[in-house]
């Protein structure tokens, strides 16, 4: 049996040799290895067709959030309002491309202000209204304020605001361009009144600099608080920029301007005894 299999082995088959291509001189040298951002844990959207849960996702991760992640209970309407709206005037910040505002705003000549933290909206949409030649991009992660907003926009035919879904600091420094701005509006940022949560303050003077690229020469920077110790720190940092001159002669707060309707915040602000600032600055040219 053995001397069998010895006069006899299985023929193990030979493999071809397959011919090496000759180089071509005319093809392009091999493309360094790109930097890829990171996977990105983009969670599917809740509303099918509507904001996506983290649209910036872990690329952008490392950052201190000034917001709390506040998805919130979505009512039946609101989330009717995302499906049905979130293609035709949401927009998701992803931080991976520029924004024409002319084309999201359907009008290269409309001028636009940027409101960050827009809450459920009520304040932006009468604003809206009021100024139908001014288009309102508003910036939250707030879920259900961003339904809410669109129902607001559709029921009253408000054309001129876009809500945008995520972290309005990667909107400003990935997406708009370079004095693109007419305007920035942030009424009652969320205050961060334990000192070890100072440091998520949107008013800091890194931020104040990144605006001052993205506003126009004339453009207002209009915050308000009704927080004392953050309406002193918006004043120092906002007097100390050089990009900046305060509306006011004196240096101090502005009146409350009439254009500036009352805000759900301010109104438990007010409630609860606490004393409102409005802080008016404009961009100047250089
Ligand atoms: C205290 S609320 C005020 C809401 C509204 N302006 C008002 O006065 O009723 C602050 C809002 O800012 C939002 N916010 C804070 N930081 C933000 C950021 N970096 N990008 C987008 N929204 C932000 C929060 O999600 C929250 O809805």
């Amino acid at each position: 049996m053995s001397e069998n299999h010895a006069a006899n082995p299985v023929p193990t088959p030979v493999p071809t040799p397959v011919p090496t291509p000759a180089p071509n001189p005319t093809a392009p040298e091999p493309r360094a290895e790109r930097a890829v951002p990171a996977p990105r844990d983009r969670a599917e959207p809740m509303f099918p067709g509507g904001p996506l849960a983290d649209p910036a996702g872990s690329h952008h991760e490392r950052r201190i959030r000034s917001f709390r992640p506040r998805r919130g209970r979505v009512t039946p309407g609101q989330g009717e309002a995302l499906r049905r709206l979130w293609g035709q005037w949401g927009l998701d910040i992803d931080g991976l491309s520029r924004i024409d505002l002319g084309e999201l705003f359907g009008d290269p000549d409309l001028p636009v202000v940027l409101e960050i933290g827009f809450g459920m909206g009520e304040a932006t949409a009468q604003m809206a209204a009021a100024d139908p030649d001014t288009g309102i991009l508003a910036a939250d992660v707030h879920t259900p304020g961003q339904g809410n907003l669109l129902a607001l926009a559709e029921r009253n035919n408000l054309s001129n605001i876009r809500v945008a879904n995520g972290d309005a600091i990667i909107l400003l420094r990935e997406m708009l361009e370079p004095a693109s701005l007419a305007g920035l509006r942030v009424y009652f940022p969320d205050p961060w009144p334990k000192k070890r949560h100072h440091k998520r303050r949107l008013i800091q003077p890194e931020f104040i600099a990144l605006a001052a690229t993205r506003l126009r020469p004339g453009a207002l920077l209009h915050c308000a608080t009704d927080w004392e110790p953050y309406a002193e720190q918006m004043l120092e940092v906002l007097t100390a920029d050089p990009h900046f001159e305060n509306t006011q002669p004196d240096g101090g707060y502005s009146p409350r301007p009439d254009f500036r309707p009352l805000t759900k915040f301010e109104g438990q602000g007010l409630e609860k005894g606490h004393v409102v600032h409005d802080l008016i600055f404009r961009r100047r040219d250089t």
